[in-house]
């Protein structure tokens, strides 16, 4: 029952006598596995009602696959009646309450359709509002990468309620009309479009998007031989890419706890690229901080441990035994929202070197490590809205990227931003002069929320 502006409003609905038969033989209900003939795109409208707008996006969008969920059999079998005379391959049903459905949904998602939600105008139902915080958080786990959510609705309450919801959880209001039907927005009514604008109702409509984001700290941005600090990188105030000398000083120098991070990447095993290991390891031991991630190569385990107990010979053992070290060598590996792949790059003679790429829902942000110019350098150029480049030369050479290759790079790829770093001084100096279209010259401490 809706209630607005003093009047009550119901929408008639017969309960169809067959509903058991009607679901029984319906052959694009799902019950257990999601399987659809291609890849394409998957759109869901979550309260599909009678399924006329699914219905019609199905039939206007071939490209796209299509469920509709709905929590209630009985109306989900005027939808199955509705819909299958079409034998569309492109549209599917779940009858269920959409909270059960995180493990069914899981990754798969690219849009959601809010149609005339139940608004649960009472302050103790807020947990069931479909925008509410919980369902927000649902949804974020359901989405394949970004995340798109188009509501329509009659109601104003739920409108503003949402569009709080959409604002405080990270989304941004990316189109907003409080009249649709007299916008250039394209629409496919629902039933309960129909009968709310046939009544002079106005319908509210948004499309709230969430991209992919990174917090990206540079704790160092020049080459060993410079007064900057070597080369480093903080994501998210806990993943740390490198760790050359003086690593602890220049977080704690910088404000930043290292005792926050708990998950290291390395790229390769240069010293000016993993020799605070030691003083990191103890550090932690010492104050009980005991987890850590280490993402490197193969023989890394090895390297540290002899370097730990060169440094101190007296306290490693007891560090090493105490600490929980977790070391990963898979070429690809999850942390949070990221979805990290190594790529081989070309170092000279240190073998294997790598660059990581980082995805997270629709933003793709690389690290090349040092390297001179090769195929999957190229790549994560072609791939990326953002590349944070070794540029340590003037002239790029067998070892290391040179301003020549960046700018070549940002040539071939504009849509690639690049932040360059493990700056000699020469190069930086040519960077400053001669200022670069599309190359971020940082310094140690700068920070950038790198979205899309
Ligand atoms: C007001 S009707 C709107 C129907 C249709 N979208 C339209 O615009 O005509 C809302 C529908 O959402 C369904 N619904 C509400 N909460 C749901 C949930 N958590 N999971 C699945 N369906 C839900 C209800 O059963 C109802 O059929």
């Amino acid at each position: 029952m809706y209630k607005f502006k003093g009047s009550v409003f119901k929408l008639r609905m017969r309960n169809p006598k067959n509903k058991e038969e009607i679901i029984n033989n319906c052959d694009f209900l799902i019950t257990d596995t999601i399987s659809f003939p291609n890849k394409n795109p998957l759109h869901i409208e979550i309260g599909m009602g009678k399924g006329n707008f699914l219905l019609k996006m199905a039939l206007n969008n071939p490209d796209i696959n299509f469920i509709g969920i709905e929590k209630y059999a009985s109306v989900a079998s005027i939808a199955i009646k509705k819909i299958k005379p079409y034998h569309l391959p492109n549209l599917k049903i779940i009858i269920s309450d959409v909270a059960k459905l995180e493990e069914l949904l899981k990754g798969k998602v690219s849009v959601i359709y809010l149609n005339f939600s139940d608004p649960w105008p009472k302050v103790r139902h807020e947990k069931r509002r479909l925008t509410s915080k919980n369902f927000l958080d649902l949804y974020h786990k359901l989405f394949k990468d970004k995340e798109v959510i188009i509501q329509k609705t009659d109601n104003d309450d739920l409108f503003e309620y949402s569009l709080n919801s959409f604002k405080e959880n990270g989304y941004t209001i990316e189109k907003l009309s409080y009249d649709l039907h007299n916008e250039d927005i394209p629409n496919v009514m629902t039933e309960y479009e129909e009968k709310f604008s046939e009544k002079g109702i106005k319908i509210k409509y948004l499309k709230a998007v969430k991209s992919g984001k990174m917090k990206l700290k540079l704790i160092g941005t020049g080459n060993m031989w410079t007064s900057f600090n070597s080369a480093s990188y903080l994501i998210d105030d806990h993943i740390l890419i490198d760790i050359p000398n003086g690593s602890v000083k220049n977080l704690l120098r910088l404000n930043n706890n290292p005792l926050n991070i708990d998950e290291l990447l390395i790229t390769h095993f240069h010293g000016d690229h993993y020799f605070d290991m030691p003083f990191f390891l103890l550090y932690k031991s010492k104050r009980n901080n005991l987890n850590l991630n280490i993402y490197c190569s193969k023989d890394g385990i090895k390297k540290i441990n002899i370097l730990f107990k060169l440094a101190f010979p007296h306290s490693f053992k007891e560090a090493l035994t105490t600490l929980n070290l977790k070391y990963n060598s898979k070429d690809s590996f999850k942390i949070n929202d990221y979805f990290i792949t190594k790529y081989l790059v070309s170092h000279g003679n240190i073998k294997p070197s790598y660059g990581y790429l980082f995805q997270n829902k629709d933003l793709y942000i690389g690290f090349t490590g040092d390297t001179s110019m090769c195929d999957n350098i190229d790549y994560l150029a072609s791939k990326c809205h953002f590349l944070i480049c070794d540029c340590s030369l003037i002239k790029g050479n067998k070892k290391h990227l040179g301003i020549d290759n960046i700018n070549s790079l940002s040539n071939k790829y504009p849509s690639c931003k690049f932040i360059v770093s493990h700056l000699s001084d020469e190069a930086r100096e040519e960077l400053i002069l001669n200022e670069y279209p599309n190359i971020i010259v940082p310094k140690d401490g700068d920070e950038f929320n790198l979205t899309i």
